[in-house]
């Protein structure tokens, strides 16, 4: 790449950032062209939602494990997801990955990206990141080179101009690190953490992407009492920034947590308000007491 393309790439990402930040969209709100693959930060949100299903459905050998959900998410919403086991939370997040193609429905990122046009790596890269239940950090390496690699493995950022961003990205680290409570394990080796600091590790590793949507499946499973604590500070920090969408079983780090809950059932809504809301429904006790 000569110099000027490099310049050139470099004012893009300014730009966009600069529209990110100000919320706006390069179209200036208008509708984008639906065939061209769109470059995080062009996220559309002038519509209030970040995320929206409609009438989504799978069937995995005749059995619907997701039946007619819709179900939306503002940006800088931090939206949890409860429900008895099996009733599609893990399915729903495969569909909003591209991991798992629906029957039918339709699921939009913004208002004008259409997530079922794209695969996994795509979606990825649009800007939505996910974290599974179990922590995948590359136990070999320090804290600070998982980081460092996952910055590195950013699609946006061209290889060549890793080096040209690296002070700024120094100071992202270094403030990323806090964030996520490892500033004084920076140079541990990843497999010597605790589970829930491995766990936070793999957050920052999404974080340095900086993506507009997270999905964090069953993040406190297997966490000490004080890590949970600490996760439900690190999630009430990333809201509003990014939005989120949590699923859990452990009910008081929801109630610490949550503005709305949604509760899935048989692979659709069954429920949404506030906790104590969804916890005094009659349908939502007899899913819960019932089985
Ligand atoms: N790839 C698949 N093939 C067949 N059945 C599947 C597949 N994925 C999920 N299912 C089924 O779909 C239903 C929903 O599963 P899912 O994992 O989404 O539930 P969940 O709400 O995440 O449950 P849990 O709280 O236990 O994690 C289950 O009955 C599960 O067995
Ligand atoms: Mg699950």
């Amino acid at each position: 790449m000569t110099p000027d393309l490099l310049e050139e790439g470099a004012q893009r990402r300014e730009q966009l950032a600069t529209a990110a930040a100000s919320g706006k969209t390069e179209s200036g709100g208008r509708q984008a062209g639906f065939s061209r693959i769109a470059t995080p930060g062009e996220v559309d949100v002038t519509h209030g939602r970040i995320l929206y299903l409609e009438d989504v459905s799978v069937s995995f050998d005749g059995f619907k494990a997701i039946n007619k959900l819709s179900l939306d998410i503002a940006p800088g919403e931090l939206r949890c997801i409860i429900g008895p086991n099996g009733a599609g939370k893990t399915t729903m997040m495969d569909i909003i990955t591209g991991k798992t193609r629906p029957d039918e429905g339709t699921v939009f990122f913004g208002s004008t990206i259409d997530l079922l046009r794209y695969n996994e790596p795509q979606i990825a890269q649009l800007g939505i990141g996910r974290k599974f239940q179990k922590p995948t950090v590359f136990e070999q390496l320090t804290v600070f080179e998982n980081l460092e690699l996952a910055l590195k493995t950013d699609k946006r950022v061209h290889p060549s101009m890793v080096f040209r961003l690296d002070s700024a990205q120094g100071d992202q680290l270094a403030e990323l690190l806090h964030t996520i409570h490892l500033a004084d394990s920076v140079n541990r080796m990843a497999g010597n953490l605790s589970h829930g600091q491995k766990q936070w590790l793999e957050i920052g590793m999404l974080l340095v992407q900086e993506p507009r949507l997270l999905l964090l499946d069953e993040p406190v499973a297997g966490m000490t009492d004080e890590e949970t604590e600490r996760t439900a500070e690190l999630f009430l920090t990333l809201k509003g920034k990014h939005s989120l969408m949590v699923v859990e079983h452990d009910m008081s780090f929801i109630r610490t947590i949550s503005e709305i809950v949604t509760v899935l059932c048989d692979g659709s809504v069954l429920a949404q308000g506030t906790l104590d809301q969804v916890q005094a429904d009659e349908r939502v006790i007899e899913v819960y007491l019932g089985r």
